[in-house]
């Protein structure tokens, strides 16, 4: 049976042992999270939540919320921190509908998306992006709100060249090793990155409404990238969902 979402092995999911969620990155969360959910009662859900850094902070900021961290990674959920309030959940978001059958307040796809790769093909890749976006209409309560932080790569003249290129480039086997010299960490097993416009789409087009969207300055781009993976503009992205329901 074809496997539908690439592993990344342990050595590379060691450098995800990191909270990509820093101050600056945790204010839209918490304006969005104060707003929506006034009187700080609410349950979470962290999908590639990994080492529960993210998680953590979340319990500590809001003393009445409560939460699971998912993921398809043993090694980064057991470096998890034991907390009376947290759950950890082993297994893959792409098997989210057998997996979870507890509806949440919140779920944070922080920097998970692009991870969702098929190897047979980029349209399968997107398709399981939407996928996993669709999957949580289920789980979600009548309250909910998704949370995406997302890398956004826009094309210089072709909007989702880069994107393209990327996945191209990283899911290769036979260039892999180079590639990882170069940096590439995830090279060999795949990473897929979409413009702004082709997220909104993904979100928009699967049952969601952006509610608030805010950006990172936008990252320097190396001339190289400019001139191999015809990155114009990089930068990340949040953006916060409610359905469409
Ligand atoms: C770039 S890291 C982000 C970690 C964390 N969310 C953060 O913001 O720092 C990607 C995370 O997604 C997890 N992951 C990748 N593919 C997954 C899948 N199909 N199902 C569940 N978790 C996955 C990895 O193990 C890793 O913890």
């Amino acid at each position: 049976m074809e496997q539908l979402v690439e592993q990344l092995s342990d050595d590379q999911l060691e450098v995800f042992d990191t909270e990509h969620v820093n101050h600056r990155r945790w204010l839209p969360i918490k304006r969005c999270l104060d707003r929506d959910f006034p009187d700080g009662r609410f349950t979470f859900l962290d999908l590639g939540g990994g080492n529960g850094n993210f998680a953590d902070r979340l319990l500590e900021n809001y003393p009445e919320s409560s939460g699971a961290v998912l993921d398809n990674s043993q090694l980064l959920l057991n470096r998890n921190k034991p907390h009376p309030r947290k759950r950890l959940v082993f297994g893959g978001v792409e098997n989210l509908e057998s997996i979870v059958d507890t509806r949440y307040d919140v779920i944070f796809f922080n920097w998970i998306l692009h991870h969702l790769v098929a190897r047979s093909s980029y349209s399968r890749t997107r398709e399981n992006q939407r996928l996993a976006l669709r999957s949580t209409l289920r789980i979600l309560t009548d309250r909910g709100r998704v949370s995406v932080y997302e890398d956004i790569y826009n094309g210089l003249a072709i909007d989702g060249a880069p994107g393209w290129i990327v996945y191209r480039l990283t899911s290769m086997r036979t260039v892999a090793r180079l590639l990882r010299k170069l940096g590439a960490n995830t090279a060999g097993v795949g990473v897929c990155f979409q413009s702004y416009r082709q997220w909104c789409a993904a979100i928009e087009r699967n049952g969601f409404r952006i509610l608030d969207y805010t950006n990172d300055d936008l990252a320097p781009v190396p001339w190289t990238w400019s001139a191999l993976l015809h990155v114009g503009e990089l930068r990340c992205g949040h953006f916060w969902l409610g359905s469409d329901r």
